[in-house]
């Protein structure tokens, strides 16, 4: 347990800690600062740590954020010896992008921050890249569409997202797409300047076509779909002709086919029930609509190795999807693999993740968004790559938060981005589907509120 003088800091040591996995064990903290200085004493193993530091602020925001810094620090000074050191360092946080452009817009350099944070360089690299990609594309204000769909074929072992097998939970259909196409129609009023839509899961395919057409013909009739609309049709194993014929005519541009992996063997041991060959059926057909289209990969799935790995990255370059985008495992609670997390080959992630930096490169393709995530293996990050002049523009406002962001349907959370001070301010919808369909008009009534 942390045991620390500073409640203002807690959170920020607690970051740290987890980063760690150490966030369950006992610390004893003392800081404060006097003359220009900061002290952070810090208490851990039967060891003492002392560290001092200067610093300079003209008013309390800044003393506030180089004293979060220089505790985080500490932490990570104690603990990296101990530990191992981390790609991140004691950066934390789900956005590092988000925070670099918040210190070039305070103009000043992201990359000292970073390195003070003990980042390392290939990281810092990537980030600056990143921010050069999206240059073409970051563009603050308007409004991006979210319409949930957390039905599955069936749940894979590792997922933590909240969806359900479509078996359990198919007598939830009907009033669930009423429910959305609800919310859908009650919201046409705070569309202004629509950037993109996305349609995401779960699995959006676990729909039949006339389960998804109540939805797509609101959407239509709401707002001009003439704009990025991407469906994250999911699992291989749903995908039909009718069902891309059908987004299509409904002016979907940008379809998710996610093989997780090419490897056969690991996808009968997560779960995906599901085969390569599927994912290769599903990305033609996908394909022949022309779509542009998103690949999703799983670094350190099953017992894969780099060269597994390395094989299914290769096999999704050669089919030139626009975007590719390379997760590294999470062990969530919630996911059925949780109780695996200490079998993972952390060291095998890493090699893996810098083979796709290098892959990936080679091919052409350009980082354009980051996110990190709790209990993240190895302390990596999730990437989207793009081919040139095809980032998403969805993914880039919901992980810079520059956008709002107006999200139906069960787990929904939007998002009003307030522009003049850069802030935001959320609404969560309950995760729960027969709660959420009990719910609507008091959602509907919620976001109104909102966006008032
Ligand atoms: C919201 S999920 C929906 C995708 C879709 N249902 C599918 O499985 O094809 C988006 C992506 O998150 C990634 N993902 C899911 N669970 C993960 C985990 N435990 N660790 C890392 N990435 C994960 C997968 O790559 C997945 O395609
Ligand atoms: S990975 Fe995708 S298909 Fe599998 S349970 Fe999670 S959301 Fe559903």
């Amino acid at each position: 347990m942390l045991n620390t003088n500073s409640e203002v800091l807690r959170t920020e040591i607690m970051d740290v800690l987890r980063a760690f996995n150490c966030e369950n064990e006992d610390f004893l903290h003392y800081f404060s600062s006097a003359c220009g200085k900061f002290f952070n004493s810090i208490e851990y193993q039967g060891k003492f740590y002392d560290f001092e530091e200067d610093f300079k602020a003209e008013d309390e925001i800044t003393f506030k954020r180089l004293a979060k810094r220089s505790c985080k620090l500490a932490f990570y000074k104690v603990l990296a010896p101990i530990k191992g050191e981390l790609p991140w360092g004691a950066l934390t946080g789900i956005r590092p992008t988000k925070i670099a452009y918040a210190e070039k817009f305070a103009n000043r350099d992201f990359k000292e921050l970073f390195k003070s944070l003990c980042v390392i360089d290939p990281n810092i690299s990537l980030i600056e890249r990143i921010l050069n990609t999206q240059k073409s594309v970051y563009s603050v204000g308007g409004t991006d569409l979210y319409v949930s769909i957390p039905f599955c074929p069936t749940k894979c072992d590792y997922c933590s997202f909240i969806t359900a097998p479509v078996q359990k939970t198919r007598i939830y259909i009907e009033d669930y797409v009423k429910s959305v196409v609800r919310e859908l129609y009650s919201v046409r009023p705070i569309l202004a300047n629509l950037k993109s839509i996305y349609i995401g899961g779960g699995t959006p395919f676990a729909l039949e076509n006339n389960q998804l057409a109540p939805i797509y013909a609101a959407i239509n009739d709401i707002c001009d779909v003439k704009c990025e609309y991407t469906v994250e049709a999911g699992r291989p194993d749903v995908f039909t002709e009718d069902k891309l014929k059908f987004a299509k005519e409904n002016g979907v541009t940008r379809i998710c086919v996610n093989p997780q992996s090419f490897n056969d063997k690991t996808l009968e041991a997560i779960g995906r029930k599901h085969t390569a060959k599927q994912t290769l059926e599903a990305y033609a057909l996908t394909r022949k609509y022309g779509f542009d289209i998103n690949i999703d990969l799983i670094a350190g799935l099953a017992d894969e190795t780099p060269q597994d790995f390395e094989c299914s990255l290769k096999t999704a370059i050669s089919l030139g999807a626009e975007n590719i985008t390379v997760h590294t495992l999470s062990l969530k609670s919630g996911a059925k693999l949780k109780e695996e997390v200490e079998r993972l080959n952390v060291l095998g992630i890493s090699e893996m993740i810098n083979l796709s930096r290098s892959l990936l490169t080679q091919a052409g393709y350009e980082p354009y968004y980051l996110y990190r995530q709790k209990y993240q293996a190895g302390g990596l990050e999730n990437v989207g790559w793009c081919k040139t002049g095809k980032a998403c523009l969805y993914n880039v406002d919901t992980m810079e938060e520059i956008s709002s962001n107006v999200a139906v349907g069960a787990n929904a959370i939007s998002k009003r981005y307030f522009g003049k001070e850069d802030r935001i301010e959320r609404y969560a919808a309950p995760k729960d589907i027969p709660t959420y369909i009990a719910k609507t008009d008091k959602i509907i009534e919620e976001r109104i509120k909102l966006f008032k």
